[in-house]
């Protein structure tokens, strides 16, 4: 396939929570109605102007139902809708609205495990003999009754569960509310790919593959080494996780899902490469002549302090590693993580969010790949940390409700739309909103950033607009020309007909020397912090404190 028709790679994908993107009912849970009425906002298909953010494809995290568990990455039915966000008719209507628009749209597609509560897992668990008995894993007890191994839970605790109706135990990666599938029985991998198909065919431009690292598992069941040093046999980080995950031939599942794929045209497949060495594994997962996935999530941006050093190698990583003509992607923020706010604000020693916003926005979108947004990035919205135990959702991670610090619940609260009620998100009045809105929403917000012209908002609607005139920041070559960065990014992007230079100062107390000499002198101002816009100027020798500049050579 020709590169040009990878639509994916020109793109900004912004990733939507559906539970708290927006709620068209009053209920308190957002919803696919919500989403759709939100729709202009994202992108309202007027390629000439830059009212709307501009964005390319949607990512919606779980809608299918599920017990909510995990939030709805514990599926029950994996070819409906969860009766909180709506109908398949409602889906059908926001696939058609999305594409009107110029939108495409992925789900998240989670098949290393199923809900506890799917009819799978139901008939699996009744005995060893059912037609379902080995659609996921189960083992005997050992000898003297204990656990197979010492698999763990990522979140916690031992991986197995014993079921007593079975007098066996499941294996389960996540909650034991989240049993693993057997990827080595072929009726799994055929009901999968049956799912796949049903979604393609209703329109649906890709997926997002959860933990795709994890769905084959060593069929021995040995025992994960403890890493050198590593004393505490209960923690999942001090194992080599050589046997629940990552495994080689973990390899020919997605190749197999990727032959699914490609019975269509113009589908994405991204995966989260659920891994511990972030970059070296995560590329292996384009897999030769790109039979796997087309963009591999790591975490190397995210995981970053907020220090120019880091984030430079690992920009020069990817660059290095990611296997020409694969494409990289990039991310700042997800459902998962705290957002990058909130964590970088306190490494910056600055207490302008609004500032390193915008030189975090400038980074994530000028770097060679596809950028991936998280809904409320754009705003500037911060971690709520202030979400009382009684109102947490996030009970997978943090079951006992208490420990605010595993929860994820801070990075997944309201959209912050407006300044009345609930921000916007939801108009019920008597309802409480799944999760609490932000103190700072009556000033973090669409209606009141749209109207600021330094808001944070519409330097990420600027910065959206030049990206999408401009080839060198989709398609162009990345190069720096700081070899040892250390308070300030210097970079071009370049084409055989455009060169544009990007400059962010990463100190929000310091003006620094930009210390940098280019051939030519000329430069157009694209967007900047500091510099008149379209204005052409010299290179500046100087950067002021967060100063962000993106010239283009004339
Ligand atoms: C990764 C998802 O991003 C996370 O939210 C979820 O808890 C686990 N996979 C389990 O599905």
């Amino acid at each position: 396939m020709n590169t040009y028709d990878q639509w994916w790679r020109d793109s900004v994908i912004y990733q939507i929570y559906p539970l708290t993107f927006a709620d068209s009912n009053g209920d308190g849970m957002g919803d696919l109605q919500g989403i759709i009425q939100r729709l202009d906002y994202l992108n309202d298909g007027q390629s000439e102007h830059q009212t709307s953010l501009g964005i390319d494809a949607i990512w919606l995290c779980p809608i299918y139902p599920s017990p909510m568990v995990d939030n709805g990455y514990d599926v029950s039915h994996y070819t409906d809708i969860h009766p909180h966000l709506g109908t398949l008719a409602d889906f059908d209507v926001l696939l058609q609205e999305a594409h009107q628009r110029d939108i495409k749209v992925i789900l998240d597609l989670v098949i290393n495990h199923t809900s506890d509560q799917h009819d799978w897992f139901a008939e699996s668990r009744t005995s060893q003999d059912n037609p379902k008995a080995d659609w996921y894993i189960w083992q005997d007890p050992t000898e003297d009754e204990a656990v197979p191994n010492n698999w763990l839970s990522y979140l916690g605790g031992s991986g197995w569960t014993f079921e007593p109706q079975r007098q066996q135990y499941y294996f389960h990666t996540f909650s034991p509310h989240q049993p693993d599938l057997n990827w080595r029985h072929p009726a799994v991998k055929e009901a999968i790919y049956k799912v796949i198909r049903f979604w393609f065919d209703r329109g649906v431009d890709g997926f997002r593959l959860d933990a795709s690292s994890a769905y084959s598992k060593d069929p021995a069941f040995r025992n994960n080494p403890l890493k050198f040093g590593k004393t505490d046999a209960d923690n999942y980080d001090s194992y080599h996780h050589l046997y629940d995950k990552n495994l080689p031939d973990n390899h020919q599942i997605i190749a197999d899902i990727r032959k699914v794929l490609d019975e269509y045209e113009h589908k994405v497949l991204i995966g989260e490469t659920f891994i511990d060495n972030q970059l070296y594994d995560s590329v292996a997962f384009y897999g030769p002549d790109q039979g796997e996935l087309d963009l591999a999530f790591s975490f190397e941006l995210p995981f970053s302090p907020w220090y120019p050093g880091y984030l430079h190698r690992a920009i020069v990583k990817k660059e290095r590693f990611v296997p020409d003509p694969a494409w990289p992607t990039h991310f700042l923020d997800n459902h998962d993580l705290p957002r990058h706010l909130s964590h970088w604000i306190d490494c910056s020693l600055c207490t302008d969010s609004a500032a390193l916003a915008k030189a975090a926005a400038t980074l994530l979108l000028t770097v060679r790949g596809t950028s991936v947004l998280y809904y409320g990035q754009e705003l500037g919205m911060e971690d709520n940390l202030e979400i009382p135990p009684e109102q947490r959702q996030d009970t997978a991670s943090s079951p006992d409700q208490k420990d605010g610090q595993s929860s994820r619940d801070g990075a997944r609260t309201p959209m912050q739309w407006d300044s009345f009620t609930h921000a916007g998100f939801s108009f019920g009045k008597t309802v409480k909103p799944w999760l609490p809105v932000h103190r700072n929403a009556a000033e973090v917000n669409i209606e009141v950033e749209g109207q600021d012209p330094n808001s944070v908002l519409n330097f990420y609607r600027q910065l959206l607009w030049i990206r999408k005139q401009s080839d060198a920041l989709r398609r162009g070559a990345w190069k720096s020309l700081i070899a040892y960065p250390h308070e300030h990014l210097a970079y071009t992007r370049t084409t055989d007909r455009e060169t544009v230079l990007i400059l962010i100062n990463f100190s929000g107390a310091k003006e620094i020397d930009l210390g940098i000499s280019c051939k030519s002198n000329r430069w157009r101002v694209l967007l900047s912090t500091e510099l008149q816009i379209d204005k052409v100027v010299d290179i500046p020798e100087t950067l002021k404190p967060f100063e962000v500049s993106i010239l283009r050579q004339e």
